[in-house]
């Protein structure tokens, strides 16, 4: 079983509908019921902020400080955590709802906010996910990123240094600059981070698959099946420095094609993730609704115990409405899945019977009008 990471206080300022919350907590898992609108998932959110990025909502800073506030929020948490107790405050500036924003672990301000993965490692799905499947291939590719990156921390930088070598390329082809010495230099540099950013997708699909494998007679969940497309299908076994050769060299043979589509037309940026229901061998966006989201789950919670296998640490989970479309019986192996994954799950619903399942393993929250009560 890998070691318990557990948030056991939580405070907002001005963040969304709380003008201040807080909230003591003991390590069992969290419940919060109320209405619609009333900020459950709002408490999430902050959570979400205590990992790299813009959070669950992938929100603008300035849309969260709350309407009517002078300016900023702050979020500020305490945790046992993957290197014991520490205390993490974060937020932004009345000043600057522009820039990124602010990090302090155990008083001292932090450099990036990678440093948050030295400590936890968060996990969600929300409603707002259900479509993943059926939606746009960059909301995937952004799923499979994620689920990279609290495996591999490394993949943010790779993925954001690859970006801006392609922005150069892009440029240099846009301008009519086919100088090949100048376009030599960067489409080697895109070769090697992309090559290395789609392997490093393409090793955690493979764990997870594996995982998945082993884990199908007892899961509630169908399983799915996952596989990567659209960039070096099928090639990922040959030596990672034959792929990066083969990309160069076909970067450098589509420079006119490129500058005439205006961008690079191959790369990881145009990967997909493929998923298929395996016992009915159908394609994920071609299932049910409520097979979708059977899938979702399954998925989510196998990533999840990977990264509790991996790093030794259980995720923190946030499951936004887990339980809304699943009868009884589905609900209570759902709870016992999640709580035996080790970690500190937060669950939200508009019920609290819906979650009576949990019983003792969870400590119950009511939240009303940007207020939290136990
Ligand atoms: N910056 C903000 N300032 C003030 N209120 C905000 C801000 N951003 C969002 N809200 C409000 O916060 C309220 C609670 O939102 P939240 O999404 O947390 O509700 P919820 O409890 O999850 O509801 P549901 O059950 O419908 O999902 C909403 O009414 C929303 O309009
Ligand atoms: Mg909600």
């Amino acid at each position: 079983m890998p070691h318990k990471v557990a948030l056991t206080r939580l405070k907002l300022t001005d963040f969304r509908n709380y003008a201040s919350a807080s909230l003591a907590l003991d390590g069992r898992h969290v419940v919060l019921t109320g209405d619609n609108g009333a900020g459950k998932t709002n408490l999430m959110e902050a959570v979400s902020f205590l990992s790299p990025g813009r959070g669950l909502r992938r929100a603008a800073y300035g849309d969260i400080t709350r309407v009517g506030a002078a300016g900023g929020f702050s979020i500020f948490a305490e945790l046992d955590g993957m290197e014991g107790v520490v205390e993490i405050g974060t937020g932004i500036d009345a000043s600057d709802e522009t820039t990124a924003r602010r990090l302090r672990i155990n008083g001292t301000t932090a450099k990036t906010v990678d440093e948050l993965t030295d400590h936890l490692r968060v996990l969600w799905l929300t409603p707002a996910m259900d479509g993943l499947f059926t939606g746009g291939s960059s909301d995937r590719r952004r799923f499979l990123d994620r689920l990279v990156l609290s495996l591999d921390p490394e993949h943010a930088r790779r993925a954001s240094d690859f970006e801006r070598a392609m922005r150069s390329r892009n440029k240099l082809l846009d301008e009519g600059r086919f100088d090949p010495s100048w376009l030599s230099g960067i489409e080697e540099q895109m070769a090697s981070l992309g090559i290395a950013m789609a392997l490093a997708r393409q090793e955690m699909l493979g764990l997870l698959t594996r995982l998945i494998e082993e884990s199908r007679e007892t899961s509630p969940f169908p399983s799915a099946s996952l596989q990567l497309s659209g960039f070096m299908d099928g090639q990922f076994s040959r030596p990672s420095v034959d792929l990066e050769d083969e990309y160069a060299a076909t970067l450098a043979a589509n420079r006119y094609r490129d500058a005439g589509a205006g961008r690079t037309l191959e790369g990881p940026h145009r990967a997909d993730l493929i998923a298929h229901h395996r016992e009915k061998q159908m394609e994920a966006a071609r299932c049910s609704t409520g097979e979708q989201k059977a899938l979702l789950v399954g998925l989510v919670l196998a990533h999840a115990r990977l990264v509790g296998n991996l790093t030794g640490h259980a995720p923190v989970l946030l499951l936004d409405e887990i339980a809304a479309h699943l009868d009884e019986g589905r609900r209570a192996a759902l709870f016992d899945l999640i709580d035996g994954l080790g970690g500190q799950a937060f669950m939200t619903g508009t019920d609290c019977q819906m979650f009576a399942a949990l019983g003792e393993r969870a400590q119950f929250f009511t939240v009303a009008d940007g207020r939290v009560f136990e």
